[in-house]
């Protein structure tokens, strides 16, 4: 299958979330099946073209907006350890700037360089004599992909068998925008927007609609996501529209590339080790310690707690913030966070760390090789988030033997189950209400197996035993691509 994979984000050019870690995987996945994928994304400012070996192809764009065509330039690379080609669409008006959604707010021409992205896309194709089978479009940002191909690209040859799939990785961030101009932007002009058109959401043009009525199926990344966005708590306010197009919505489980994420082979880590050398985790606690100097050798063995987070709402960082400070004062264990966000949440943690200066480790900001070295050094690894659409760090976590505590929803829920001591099944703890007590006693749980042989041995292993492969994940959208070219 020929497939064309369109994002704002890929790992490692352009992340802030999953989403990059997500769209860089899939396609070399399809590549070791077998398929042939390629990959478009803005070239924004930041790109280091040299250092990931872009060159430049001389081909131009010609790409329709509004009632006027602007120019483009593409750059050709691939993605690290692999074949796939990507595509980088330099257009420096729209792109050649440090962010890639914004700096301290969000740019205000977000719905025209999205439109414009969604657009190129199809002029890359084109430009590269690419026929794709599918169009793969990830979040709002290029949602708009779906209604070109159906009104618009499927009319030309080329597009006239291609399928249309738009994958969903957080409802909470929908691209509201203004009616005018949007709609100009993206050449359908305002007779199309009206009450209750598939552009119109309350007197918005709202792009995360606009993706899922037009595509031919809907992905999310993870069954129970899937299921608990049609209803009002999770829905963000679409839960409607995705009742509408429920026959066509499907939940597909993130999965992780093991080739980057696995303590065997990990080369940000003090050691490597796997399933049969657990013993090895510990030295790794012990020169994460020494590094980052909670060196208290009275206390090496005081169990370690790590978050990696963006630090917002979703997170659920009001609970860790209503009882961290409790158990840390008791002594209860170690804390290091890694994360950056909420400008409130920053400065709460960075307080923490001036009062518990031998206890909590916290780095505000960015960090590859930190995330590496907090999920291989801690024991537990917190999660409590509001709502989790599917989460990979969890996943990560179990790869290293770091036992997940979690809320349990989305795609939390499908893949943490609580640890049974009379079974000795389960991998992690976690709990149901968003409510601190509840997170509390779930983390309660957590402390009282550590070092608690032989539990803490057989938990440790059940979590190394997951296999959350990213090439199932791939051969899953595989299926999904067949049902949607069966609609066109
Ligand atoms: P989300 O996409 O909602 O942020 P995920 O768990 O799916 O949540 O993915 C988060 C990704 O971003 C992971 O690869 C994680 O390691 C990474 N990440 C999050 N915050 C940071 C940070 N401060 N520094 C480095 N990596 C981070
Ligand atoms: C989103 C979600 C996260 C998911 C990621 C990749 O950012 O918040 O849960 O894992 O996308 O799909």
């Amino acid at each position: 299958m020929n497939i064309l994979l369109v994002s704002a984000e890929i790992e490692p050019f352009a992340k802030t979330g999953g989403l990059a870690d997500v769209c860089a995987t899939l396609p070399r996945e399809w590549q070791r099946l077998g398929q042939n994928p390629i990959v478009v994304m803005p070239k924004y400012g930041f790109i280091n073209v040299e250092k990931w070996g872009f060159r430049p192809t001389y081909l131009t764009l010609i790409v329709p907006m509004g009632y006027w065509t602007e120019f483009a330039h593409i750059w050709e690379g691939t993605l690290p350890n692999s074949n796939v080609p990507v595509y980088l669409i330099e257009h420096n008006h729209y792109f050649d700037r440090p962010g890639i959604y914004g700096e301290a707010n969000e740019y205000p021409d977000n719905n025209r360089r999205f439109i414009f992205l969604a657009r190129a896309a199809f002029e890359v194709a084109k430009a590269l004599d690419f026929t794709p089978d599918i169009i793969h479009a990830h979040d709002f940002h290029t949602a708009f992909a779906m209604p070109f191909l159906k009104a618009i690209y499927r009319k030309e040859h080329r597009f006239s068998k291609t399928a249309g799939v738009f994958t969903i990785h957080n409802l909470a961030y929908q691209g509201r925008y203004e009616p005018h101009s949007t709609m100009e932007f993206s050449t359908f002009g305002m007779k199309e927007f009206y009450p209750g058109s598939w552009f119109e959401f309350y007197g918005s043009v709202n792009f995360m609609k606009v993706g899922i009525m037009f595509a031919d199926k809907i992905t999310t990344v993870s069954p129970t996501y899937a299921r608990e966005i049609r209803y009002p708590y999770y829905g963000e306010g679409l839960h409607d529209v995705l009742n509408y197009r429920g026959a066509d919505l499907i939940g597909v489980l993130n999965g992780v590339y093991y080739n980057d994420w696995d303590p065997n082979v990990d080369r940000h880590i003090y050691k490597n080790y796997n399933l049969d050398s657990l013993f090895v985790k510990n030295e790794v606690k012990r020169s994460f310690l020494y590094e980052n100097g909670l060196n208290d050798y009275d206390n090496l063995d005081k169990p370690l707690i790590g978050m990696v987070s963006r630090l917002t709402e979703q997170k659920g960082i009001d609970l860790v913030r209503y009882k961290i400070e409790q158990y840390l004062g008791e002594g209860a264990f170690r804390f290091a966070l890694l994360g950056s966000g909420n400008k409130n949440d920053e400065n709460f943690f960075v307080y923490l760390k001036w009062k518990y200066p031998k206890d909590a480790l916290i780095q505000i900001g960015y960090s590859d090789l930190l995330s590496h070295r907090i999920i291989a050094a801690s024991d537990f690894f917190l999660m409590p988030s509001r709502f989790e659409p599917c989460g990979l760090t969890q996943m990560y976590s179990m790869k290293y033997g770091t036992i997940p505590i979690v809320r349990q929803t989305g795609g939390l829920a499908d893949t943490v189950f609580e640890y049974n001591y009379a079974t000795g099944e389960g991998n992690g703890f976690n709990f149901y209400q968003y409510n601190a007590d509840d997170m509390a006693w779930a983390i309660r749980r957590a402390l009282s197996i550590y070092n608690n042989q032989p539990h803490w041995d057989i938990i440790r292993q059940n979590a190394m035993k997951m296999d959350f492969s990213s090439s199932k994940t791939a051969m899953e959208y595989l299926k999904v691509f067949t049902w949607a070219l069966e609609k066109v």
